[in-house]
């Protein structure tokens, strides 16, 4: 399964990139004003900085919500950098945005994609990656993995190529929960990716080992 980090804090997809697990990152719109990022031509600069971080995948989302417009924005988009991945809403003109960005070879993924029907559209029309947000829909108390379940168990029967990219993971369990499930992309923030990191086991035999190491070079020394 490939990790992405969902951030636009250059720092944080530094972090990542530096521990060896990333695959890519992904943005929104928010992510970008959280980071003070505004206007045209300083949101341009973010994504060349972000891809000159990472060698993965960078999603860099539309703000337009028209065919042409999506089109016309999506195409600039994706002469930034070959990694660049268009990100389309799902709503009736982003799915034709993604069908006509697949037909021109361009990288997409379909976000906020709550439902196995809109999944099934995105990848009918050719998605590159589909994004279920599981945290906003555990967030109102429904099952966000079951429907990550729900739509590998559609791709499969039909032998979809595209990538379930399971989004708005909050915590490592999440993590866990999507790799067990077969999801082929988590984006998650540093902060549920380096939880992943922690047992108390770990810490306290780490410790032990230590102490025990010095214990016998202090002996080793007296004798
Ligand atoms: C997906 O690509 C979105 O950027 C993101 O995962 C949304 O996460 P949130 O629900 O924590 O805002």
């Amino acid at each position: 399964m490939k990790f992405f980090i969902d951030t636009a804090n250059l720092a944080q997809i530094k972090e990542a990139h530096e521990m060896g697990v990333l695959d890519g990152v992904t943005t929104n719109p928010s992510l970008m004003a959280k980071e003070g990022i505004s206007g045209h031509e300083r949101v341009i600069e973010h994504y060349k900085t972000i891809c000159g971080i990472t060698d993965g995948d960078v999603s860099a989302e539309v703000i337009a919500t028209t065919f042409d417009e999506m089109v016309a924005e999506g195409e600039a988009l994706a002469k930034l950098h070959e990694r660049i991945v268009v990100k389309v809403p799902m709503i009736k003109e982003g799915v034709k945005a993604i069908k006509y960005f697949t037909s021109r070879g361009i990288k997409t993924n379909c976000t906020l994609v709550f439902s196995a029907g809109q999944a099934l559209l995105a990848a009918k029309a050719g998605a590159t990656y589909v994004s279920p947000f599981i945290g906003r829909l555990d967030d109102v108390s429904t099952d966000g993995l079951g429907l990550i379940e729900d739509i590998r168990t559609i791709y499969d029967n039909y032998g979809y190529a595209t990538q379930i990219l399971a989004a708005s993971a909050r915590h490592p369990m999440h993590i866990v929960e999507c790799a067990k499930i077969g999801a082929d992309v988590v984006t998650a923030p540093l902060s549920a990716i380096a939880a992943l990191l922690k047992h108390p086991l770990t810490d306290n035999g780490l410790a032990q080992f230590l102490a025990d190491y010095k214990k016998a070079a202090s002996q080793a020394a007296i004798g």
